[in-house]
């Protein structure tokens, strides 16, 4: 194959470890030439190596149709051989001297319209910018690993740099085959920022034992659709890693505690269990007998409850009002009658009573023990799902004082309609339900913060850690309503300001109820915070 730009000036990458090494191989399969330059010797002749080899291997596989050993990679003997490159990314270690020393080099060097991109998961623009004397061209370039495989890459854009200079990032990245959202320079971007929760939440509610790992994992899998579990997930990037993006972002936004980081995963750091690499995590590794069950590390939960025993299927229930159990209950296959709205014992709308006379309700982040108490009647409450009519497993969790029979009936109930029942212990927002409330929760006020376009934020969240729905839409789906009683509900348990609903939430509810891109969100432009450019 001919390169797509021969008379186009090279691209240079500085840095070629894990990410430097797949930039450079997106962009040299992408027809570009490529120069490579590492501060350790032999470094970037070895990541010349790995690049064609990988190519090979994705050749052999029918991925690509590229000749590998005519892809155009060059080792600079130092930063002087860089001086012909339109654009120079940076992907060194996460060092912000380091990388500030590197572009003040650069800038002797290359041409004035040379762009500067980093990679920085963490640094910005704006800091690394400082001091430069063109810090319009120096633009956040932050890819995913690995480069080659994952579709996304975020442009963020500092205080000083240049639009034009954005779209030429953007542009490169289209070029490269990636998928471009814009972010403005704020701690996390979009990805590491809104996806905290995701992990959050899975402590939380394991700090609490409310559940075992693999429960947890179980649940957010089976009911709500993401493609590996927290746990699981944390284990493959590494507690080390996982532990200090969250501690960076907390840290950034002063201590919040809606970023706070776990004590858990703090002890598997500070113990080396850092997951898979280490041999042991939260699972110990390798898995024995390729179970999806592992002995849990650190403290062990009191996994309440975990029903093994076979339910009693019910005959008939009775549903009283308009229900979001409906679609489970039609799986179920059980007949259902019309609640008596005479009924002295007032059973609320959307409520289900099973024939034993426990109340099946919906968790909107109260725990079954709350509603319990509200409606003097034992309670089980089920969690959300992604999607009721396919998820292949439910969270459910009894009031304080509810009959076996009320357990039994919802696990057979549960287990009638083909799924997988995980009878966890009874928190508010149970597992999906807080974790998904909280994305959406961050997710909004990153959009209402100006941090990125709520569609850039639905892209960044689908391709860059492969959530089965983009969080806004997930809202969206539960209703604004419903998202803001479950956080209201969460803050109100546990007042540590966690669960602190972003006021565009709020904002939207009194508007209406309406989606969560409505007022206080559309308004947001996405891209840089407004903060003055030019101050004269
Ligand atoms: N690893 C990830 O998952 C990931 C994901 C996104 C972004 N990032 C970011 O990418 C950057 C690189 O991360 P990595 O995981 O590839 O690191 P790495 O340790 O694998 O590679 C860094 C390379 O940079 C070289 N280097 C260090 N200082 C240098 C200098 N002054 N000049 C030239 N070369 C120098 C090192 O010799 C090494 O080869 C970091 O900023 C990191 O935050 C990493």
């Amino acid at each position: 194959m001919s390169a797509p730009f021969p008379d186009a000036p090279p691209v240079a990458v500085v840095g070629t470890g894990t990410m430097g090494a797949g930039i450079a191989q997106v962009a040299a399969v992408a027809g570009r030439r490529v120069r490579l330059l590492d501060a350790v010797a032999g470094a970037a002749e070895r990541a010349v190596g790995r690049i064609r080899s990988q190519v090979k291997s994705q050749v052999a596989r029918g991925r690509l149709a590229v000749d590998a050993d005519a892809l155009d990679i060059t080792v600079a003997a130092d930063l002087s051989g860089l001086a012909g490159c339109s654009v120079v990314v940076e992907a060194i270690a996460e060092d912000l001297t380091a990388k500030k020393t590197l572009f003040a080099s650069l800038e002797r060097v290359v041409a004035t319209d040379c762009v500067l991109a980093s990679n920085s998961s963490s640094l910005t623009p704006t800091a690394m910018g400082a001091g430069l004397a063109h810090p319009e061209r120096l633009v956040g370039l932050h890819f995913f690993n690995p480069v080659p495989a994952m579709r996304l890459v975020e442009v963020i854009s500092g205080l000083a740099t240049s639009p034009a200079v954005a779209e030429q990032a953007a542009a490169l990245g289209r070029e490269w085959g990636k998928t471009v959202v814009h972010s403005a320079a704020t701690p996390g971007f979009i990805v590491n920022r809104i996806a905290r929760p995701f992990y959050a939440e899975a402590w939380r509610a394991y700090e609490e034992r409310v559940a075992s790992f693999a429960v947890i994992d179980a649940v957010m899998t089976g009911a709500a659709g993401f493609r590996m579990g927290p746990f699981a997930l944390m284990d493959l990037i590494g507690h080390d890693v996982n532990e200090a993006v969250t501690r960076s972002v907390w840290a950034a936004f002063g201590f919040d505690p809606r970023f706070a980081p776990s004590l858990t995963q703090r002890a598997l750091v500070e113990a080396g269990w850092l997951g898979r690499k280490a041999g042991r995590g939260c699972y110990g590794y390798p898995v024995a007998g390729g179970s999806g069950e592992h002995a849990a590390a650190g403290p062990v939960a009191r996994a309440s409850r975990v029903v093994a025993q076979d339910g009693i299927v019910p005959g008939l229930v009775t549903e009283y009002g308009p229900t979001s159990l409906s679609t489970l209950l039609a799986r179920s296959g059980v007949r259902v009658l019309p609640g008596d709205p005479d009924d002295e014992m007032g059973l609320l709308d959307g409520t289900v009573e099973l024939p034993c006379g426990v109340v099946l309700d919906r968790c909107n982040g109260a725990t079954a023990s709350s509603v319990s108490f509200a409606l003097e009647r034992p309670v089980i409450v089920v969690d959300r799902t992604l999607d009721d009519a396919t998820a292949s497993a439910i969270a459910i969790a009894a009031s304080d004082g509810c009959p076996p029979a009320g357990i039994a009936e919802a696990v057979g109930l549960f287990r009638q309609a083909g799924m997988d029942v995980h009878v966890i212990d009874d928190i508010p927002g149970m597992i999906v339900t807080r974790t998904v409330a909280m994305l959406a929760n961050l997710a909004t006020d990153a959009v209402a913060s100006g941090v990125a376009s709520a569609q850039d934020v639905e892209v960044a969240m689908r391709l860059g850690v492969n959530y089965p729905r983009g969080p806004i839409a997930w809202g969206q789906q539960w209703g604004t309503r419903t998202v803001l009683t479950i956080l209201d509900s969460l803050e109100n348990w546990y007042r540590d300001g966690h669960y602190r609903a972003a006021p565009a939430l709020r904002r939207a509810v009194l508007a209406g109820g309406g989606p969560l891109t409505g007022p206080g969100l559309s308004a947001a432009p996405g891209g840089p915070l407004p903060l003055p450019r030019n101050p004269t």
